[in-house]
């Protein structure tokens, strides 16, 4: 067991090992998109106000006495007694934080927290063999890169830990009472629109307006989107850790978060989005909320990563189960107008609604469909959204621009590699030349040079800017720029289409340096700061928690950027790419 050392030395050594690993890593990590899609930041502690799923308790209510939610407690703790929980001495703090027993209790429970050879089971030795393309995977192992995969896995390790004892119920049950979608039930995932308010101008303050740019804070109050989104996080490290170490609970787990979302009667979630982004006052949700699904395709590889595993032999029948409720959730999307008209979308919601439908299509085995969706993908996607110059004018169009040319070209990359494993080359597609009048919404058409450009003329696009200052950018845009995304993208481009038409080993090196100089400006405007600050905290005290603060952030740099290789570099970790 690593004991972490503190203080500056460590912090040091983070930071080599950070910047070592991003220098060479790659990163298209899905997860980082978290917070430009949405940026919804929750309260931490309404988790614990919340009622927890009761089984068979029918429905519940908020604020209930406390006796009743002890008994929920107990509930839920009957629910986790059926997998292994190692440490249930912290059963009684659940989600706490702060308590320092939990960090003892965590120490304790065996889980591994750095890579070490011995533990790489034969299974993933074995994978490593078969999986497409997986050198890069394979070179991973090799002692030169011994420092990158320790910094790496052990994040890997701490992230799959933490869900592994993670013993919230993950549910759409959980929503409040008030909460519940017109339908009356409450195994309808609903997610609140962002924008709306309650109507000031009628008694029941329906329906809902809109005041644009100021989320409510309400939309905190419904758990399902969060809840789904932690589940497909937790899945991918813990089916990460599970190839990495072979630890059999990562897969049992695994198995239990499935079942509880999809498949146990209690909390399972119906097969439909039809009150995702929902408007209060209306019937139903809107097409945005399909988009809440996309990242489903993370949980598909976890359970390709820990397909063999005891806790799936165990349960034979968990992916037909899985498939029928996909088979439904399909049949919803084809016929539900919400997700039609997400389908038809020309921006980032229509990319990754494809993201989306080629993962399910492969899940469900139906490889023709997905090979021909990749194939449409080609007029659909990439036609309709990239301009001659790589500009993306959709995105462009909107008031923060910057940040979604950058997501939906995330999405565009994920597309290209999903339609790669179908042999199908969205990388090099280049559509005509044209002049179009491109409609970016029922009142704005504007005429644009389309066709010419492949995705990596759109990478170029975006990287080139991102060396700039931000004034140079031509657009409107009044969000900020994430330069790591930026770089992660021109890395993977650099791999795809090697040094033929682009001089990409120069831009990486471009982008690299602006990412360091603006985190160097960032420090010491900090640094003014705090000594203009007159401040009565220790200054040691201060010092620590700043460091701590640093080492978050570098940590979540660092591994994004493994993930990415991971998905990258041995051409998806994605489902389709095993044998
Ligand atoms: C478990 O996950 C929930 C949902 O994301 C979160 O609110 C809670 O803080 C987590 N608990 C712990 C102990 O990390």
């Amino acid at each position: 067991m690593v004991h972490r050392f503190r203080g500056s030395s460590k912090r040091a050594l983070t930071i080599a090992l950070g910047l070592c690993v991003l220098c060479t890593l790659f990163l298209i990590s899905p997860y980082a998109f978290e917070k430009g899609t949405d940026g919804r930041q929750l309260h931490e502690d309404l988790a614990y106000d919340l009622p927890f799923a009761a089984p068979s308790a029918g429905s519940f209510q908020l604020n209930q006495p406390p006796e009743q939610q002890d008994a929920l407690r107990q509930q839920q703790q009957v629910l986790h007694e059926q997998k292994p929980v190692a440490a249930d001495s912290h059963q009684n703090h659940l989600d706490d934080d702060e308590d320092e027993d939990e960090d003892e209790a965590v120490e304790d429970d065996g889980l591994p927290t750095e890579y070490k050879d011995d533990l790489l089971p034969s299974e993933s030795r074995q994978k490593l063999k078969f999986k497409i393309g997986a050198q890069a995977l394979r070179s991973f192992l090799t002692p030169t890169v011994q420092a990158e995969r320790r910094v790496a896995v052990g994040y890997i390790l701490r992230q799959a830990n933490n869900a592994y004892r993670n013993q919230t119920v993950y549910s759409v049950v959980r929503k409040p009472a008030s909460k519940i979608p017109p339908s009356g039930d409450r195994h309808d995932y609903s997610s609140l629109a962002r924008y709306f308010w309650r109507n000031p101008d009628t008694k029941d303050g329906l329906p809902y307006v809109r005041w644009d740019g100021k989320p409510n804070p309400e939309m905190d109050s419904v758990w399902d989107y969060r809840l789904m989104r932690k589940m497909f996080r937790d899945c991918v490290f813990m089916g990460q850790a599970y190839f990495w170490t072979g630890e059999e609970r990562y897969a049992e787990k695994i198995v239990y978060r499935v079942k509880e979302w999809f498949l146990d009667e209690e909390t399972k979630m119906n097969p439909n989005l039809k009150y995702g982004s929902l408007i209060f006052g209306h019937d139903l949700g809107r097409a945005q909320g399909v988009l809440d699904m996309f990242k489903v395709y993370g949980m598909f590889d976890a359970l390709k990563m820990i397909e063999g595993s005891r806790a799936m032999s165990s349960e034979p029948t968990l992916i037909s189960d899985l498939q029928t409720w996909f088979t439904d959730y399909l049949d919803w999307i084809d016929s539900s107008v919400q997700a039609e008209q997400e389908r038809n979308a020309k921006n980032n919601h229509g990319t990754y609604f494809s993201v989306q439908y080629v993962a399910i299509l492969e899940f469900l085995g139906l490889t023709k469909e997905a090979k021909q969706y990749c194939e449409e993908a080609k007029e659909t996607r990439l036609r309709p959204q990239l301009q001659h110059n790589g500009a993306q004018p959709h995105e462009t169009a909107r008031p923060i621009s910057f940040f979604y040319s950058t997501f939906n070209l995330q999405g565009l990359m994920l597309l290209a590699m999903q339609a790669e494993a179908h042999g199908v080359d969205l990388w090099h597609y280049k559509a005509p030349k044209e002049e179009l009048v491109v409609h970016f919404n029922k009142k704005t058409s504007k005429k644009l040079k389309m066709g010419g450009a492949t995705i990596e003329d759109a990478v170029w696009f975006v990287s080139d800017y991102a060396t700039r200052d931000l004034s140079e950018w031509p657009y409107p845009d009044s969000g900020t720029r994430d330069l790591p995304d930026v770089l992660k993208m021109a890395k993977i481009a650099k791999l795809v289409y090697g040094q033929g038409n682009r001089p990409w080993k120069k831009m990486i090196v471009k982008l690299e340096e602006k990412i360091l100089q603006d985190k160097l400006e960032k420090e010491a405007n900090e640094a003014d700061q705090d000594e203009d600050k007159d401040n009565n905290v220790a200054e040691d005290e201060d010092e620590e928690k700043k460091e701590a603060k640093d080492e978050e952030a570098d940590d979540n740099e660092d591994t994004n950027g493994f993930l990415c290789e991971l998905g990258v570099l041995s051409k998806g970790s994605l489902w389709h790419c095993y044998k």
